[in-house]
């Protein structure tokens, strides 16, 4: 059996890694692990409770107010003592948090080959994201095997002298994961969600919580929602509030007492997926959010000044509205009060994927390693 060691820590990884996980633990030539970094507690946990993932190792390592180094340094050491006990054949991280770095950079010491799954994604700007685009590159650096989803992620990865033989295209799990989810008529748990009138207002979902976002630029955010249900009473706002406590302050400055906007937890991801299905239009600063509103033919509005994910922009269903105050009124304003600009924004594109990508990750590592067994 192939011994494959998934390691992951924060929602947006355990999101696209639960497919991956269910697509190894049913191949029986596969003995698949699960070790978590739990960089993201609640968050985390969330999203294995609805993917029934029992982590075999979990290294509990979130703190209050953790810095970069803090979540490098545990998981590295964390990390350490396992790969020597488990010795799997592979490890696969997924994406560019600080847990998919130190994650791979633990594997390579161990010298245990390293596979990419979200491999390929550059903004070409070291400070944005920050500091995902340094770890997705470093992490680039290290994987033997580069699970890319679209294309242009293949193509900055040949950019960077990335051996084409070590290149897998294979659409972004992600529309895995949607496609298990998303249900005609869901109903949702919480009623809250059920009762909110759709019919007769624009339904904002909003998300936001990046690092180089926190102070400033998010102060900018909220206070353009805040003027934007102000100025039109026929929009509401749904948003599920990020557990950095950062974001919270923020948000609970701006958007408290505000009409028509509804703070709420952050959502288990069935319900919120299924909510982004419903809603007119999502607010973000995400990156899994810029891949799934398109393939539910959601107009995004993006709240950061660039994107690693330009296939939706080009495709016309994302927009980048940067974090300056009146750009971002005036962008979602425009689809609000413009029907034509909406409808045209609001067509269904999916270039992430046609719900097979955890498949073909599982055929390219038994061909890479059935034969050395
Ligand atoms: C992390 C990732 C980011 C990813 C994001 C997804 C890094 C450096 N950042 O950012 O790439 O896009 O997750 O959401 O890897 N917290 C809780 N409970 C939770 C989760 C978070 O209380 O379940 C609070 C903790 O106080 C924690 C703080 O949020 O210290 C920040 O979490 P952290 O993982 O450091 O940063 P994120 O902004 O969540
Ligand atoms: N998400 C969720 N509940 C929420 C908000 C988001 O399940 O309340 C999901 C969302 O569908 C997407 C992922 O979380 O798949 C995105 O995670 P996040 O925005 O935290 O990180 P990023 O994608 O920016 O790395």
């Amino acid at each position: 059996m192939i011994k494959v060691m998934t390691i992951f820590g924060t929602r947006p990884e355990a999101i696209k890694m639960a497919p991956l996980v269910k697509a190894l633990e049913a191949d029986p030539q596969i003995e698949s692990i699960v070790c978590v970094t739990a960089q993201h507690r609640e968050m985390l946990d969330q999203v294995l409770d609805l993917f029934k993932i029992v982590p075999k190792h979990d290294l509990n390592i979130m703190a209050a107010g953790q810095t970069l180094s803090d979540i490098t340094s545990r998981v590295l050491k964390g990390i350490e003592s396992i790969l020597a006990v488990e010795a799997p054949d592979i490890i696969l991280v997924h994406g560019d948090t600080t847990t998919t770095f130190a994650g791979a950079l633990a594997a390579f010491y161990a010298q245990i080959p390293v596979g990419h799954v979200e491999a390929g994604l550059r903004s070409h700007n070291i400070y944005s994201p920050f500091p995902e685009e340094m770890n997705r590159s470093l992490t680039g650096r290290i994987a033997v095997m580069h699970f890319a989803a679209t294309e242009g992620n293949v193509t900055n990865l040949k950019r960077e002298g990335v051996d084409e033989t070590q290149i897998i295209k294979t659409g972004n799990t992600v529309i895995d994961a949607l496609k298990m989810v998303i249900k005609e008529d869901y109903v949702f748990d919480d009623d809250i969600l059920n009762q909110i009138d759709y019919k007769n207002y624009k339904t904002i979902l909003m998300t936001a919580h990046r690092r180089e976002n926190l102070g400033e630029p998010m102060e900018n955010i909220f206070g353009a929602v805040r003027a934007i249900v102000d100025r039109n009473e026929h929009v509401q706002v749904i948003f599920p509030i990020h557990l950095n406590p950062a974001v919270r302050e923020i948000a609970n400055k701006h958007l408290k007492d505000a009409d028509r906007v509804h703070l709420i937890e952050p959502l288990d991801y069935e319900p919120f997926a299924n909510l982004e299905a419903k809603v007119d239009i999502i607010l973000t600063d995400s990156g899994g959010i810029q891949e799934e509103a398109p393939a539910l033919g959601k107009p995004v509005v993006v709240l950061r000044t660039e994107t690693e994910r330009p296939e939706a922009v080009q495709a016309g269903t994302v927009v980048i509205a940067g974090v300056d105050k009146n750009t971002i009124i005036d962008i979602t304003e425009n689809l609000i009060l413009d029907e034509k600009a909406y409808e045209k924004m609001a067509e269904a594109v999916n270039p992430y994927g046609d719900g097979k990508a955890c498949l073909r990750i599982v055929d390219a590592i038994k061909a890479q390693f059935l034969h050395k067994l």
